[in-house]
């Protein structure tokens, strides 16, 4: 056995099941403490809402913890070092107020609550029916005003504009280059749609199986060694995919 960074999206992917998330829990506080391997939450809530689920269940401390999709990153367990260096990376090509200014024109965008939204994150609820006709017209609109910003839509109801530099993978990989660790020595693990660009790179990649449909026809469409789709749900399926790819 050797040390693997082990990456996790929260809420319906290591959350969801609790008696699998003890087991889980107990498999992979032994293997850190065994092999130095490290783990890392990768969320899309505040660092507000993180808190509230690190109360509400048995959340092992991470070893850094990404939150609100990707714009914000801490290293000690006390979550108060807001890593500056990933924020100077988020700044380019970003201008809040002006983009906020664009959205605001399209009626049915709902902004989230003020705990959601972040200098390098702006988020609205919009609704699955008009949602691939909004978020085209909206691309457009930031298009010509020379924003080339992202747009991750997820669970068939969030929202979220986040800078070109700035989602859950490209944080994942600013975390593997810091620390050293190989893509292969990598498992991201996902539900939704914020977690698809955790899946672009070589990083062994685990659906759990109740993976939202917009992250199943990803699959559907980039199916490769490096993913698997798992038979069990959230923590059930995290321990079935480590043991496929070997690391446990
Ligand atoms: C979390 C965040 C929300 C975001 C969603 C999808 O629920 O709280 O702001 O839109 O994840 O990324
Ligand atoms: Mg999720």
């Amino acid at each position: 056995m050797s040390p693997f960074l082990f990456v996790t999206d929260l809420d319906n992917t290591l959350v969801g099941d609790d008696a699998a998330l003890l087991e889980l829990n107990q498999k992979l506080a032994a293997h850190r403490q065994q092999y130095h391997s490290k783990i890392v939450y990768a969320t899309g809530r505040s660092l507000y809402l993180y808190r509230l689920l690190a109360e509400a269940k048995s959340l092992l401390p991470p070893d850094a913890l990404i939150t609100a999709v990707g714009t914000e990153m801490y290293f000690d367990q006390q979550e108060s070092q807001y890593d500056r260096e990933w924020a100077n990376i988020l700044a380019q090509g970003w201008n809040r107020q002006e983009i906020a200014a664009i959205a605001s024109q399209f009626t049915d965008l709902q902004l989230q609550p003020n705990s959601e939204q972040n200098p390098f994150k702006i988020s609205y609820y919009l609704a699955e029916a008009v949602a691939e006709s909004t978020l085209a017209e909206l691309q457009a609109a930031l298009k010509q005003k020379g924003f080339e910003i992202k747009l991750i839509y997820s669970a068939g109801q969030d929202l979220d504009l986040l800078p070109k530099n700035g989602d859950k993978g490209l944080a994942v990989q600013f975390l593997r280059r810091r620390w050293k660790i190989a893509p292969e020595q990598t498992i991201v693990c996902g539900d939704s749609g914020n977690d698809i660009s955790m899946f672009e790179g070589q990083e062994k990649s685990l659906l759990v199986a109740n993976a939202k449909p917009e992250l199943l026809e990803w699959y559907a469409a980039n199916q490769t060694e490096y993913n698997y789709l798992a038979k069990a749900d959230c923590a059930g399926g995290i321990i079935e995919g480590l043991k496929h790819f070997g690391f446990i």
